[in-house]
């Protein structure tokens, strides 16, 4: 049984440039399209995720989406983890995780993501982010959502900065990434920063619309 509030779920959609922005729950049948886009984009994606253990066409095969899977799900059953997949006009187009969560005094976590390669520039991270924020910040219950980015990744910034994130700091040599410990910068966001949703903060500003 869950003792997770905010999983499975299903948010949104909301319309943006490049059509329609769906969060939703992993699903087993994601493998194909999970590993051919991972594959796909390795150069797009690699410069910015942690450092594996084993090589990329590895860790990216078909056959090593159910295992993957299952361990994401179970997480997300002891409610440490909300892993889902970003959906463009039906399909799968990338992942948000909100990770680390931690209850009790702190209620805080953390949130990720990535965006196939083909559909960049046109909204979609920034609508499955203020989704996800809402998501953390009602159903899930959760005081404090944090992220973390290298000063280099400048289409990041701008999504964490579109929706609203405020900066931190920076942590120094913080997370072997691309095979280096790397400086990142650290944004967070706490519920009193959210009158009404980040979604309809991103409508009212033009952004996106409710679909
Ligand atoms: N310099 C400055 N701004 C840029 C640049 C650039 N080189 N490239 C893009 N941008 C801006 C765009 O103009 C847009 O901002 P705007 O709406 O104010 O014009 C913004 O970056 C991109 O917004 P979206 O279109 O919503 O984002 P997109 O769907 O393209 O996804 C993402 C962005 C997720 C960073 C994608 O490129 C990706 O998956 N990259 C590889 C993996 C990655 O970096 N993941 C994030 C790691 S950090 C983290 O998870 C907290």
């Amino acid at each position: 049984m869950s003792r997770h509030p905010g999983w499975p779920a299903r948010l949104g959609p909301l319309r943006v440039a490049g059509g329609l922005v769906t969060v939703r729950s992993l699903k087993l049948r994601d493998a194909a399209a999970w590993s051919r886009l991972r594959m796909r984009d390795r150069e797009h994606l690699e410069p910015w995720e942690p450092t594996g253990e084993s090589p990329w066409d590895m860790r990216h095969h078909i056959s090593v989406w159910p295992g993957l899977y299952r361990s994401l799900r179970a997480e997300a059953h002891r409610g440490h983890m909300i892993p889902m997949a970003i959906e463009l006009d039906g399909r799968f187009c990338g992942q948000i995780t909100v990770g680390n969560i931690v209850r009790g005094a702190l209620r805080s976590a953390w949130i990720g993501y990535w965006v196939e390669k083909d559909v960049n520039g046109l909204g979609v991270a920034t609508a499955a982010v203020a989704l996800g924020l809402d998501h953390c910040f009602g159903p899930v219950g959760l005081h404090r959502v944090e992220a973390t980015v290298r000063p280099e990744n400048l289409a990041s910034r701008a999504v964490l900065q579109n929706v609203g994130f405020r900066e931190e700091g920076l942590l120094q040599r913080y997370l072997d990434v691309h095979g280096r410990f790397r400086d990142h910068m650290l944004v967070a966001m706490t519920v009193e920063e959210v009158p009404g949703s980040v979604s309809d903060r991103l409508v009212r500003g033009g952004r996106a619309t409710w679909s």
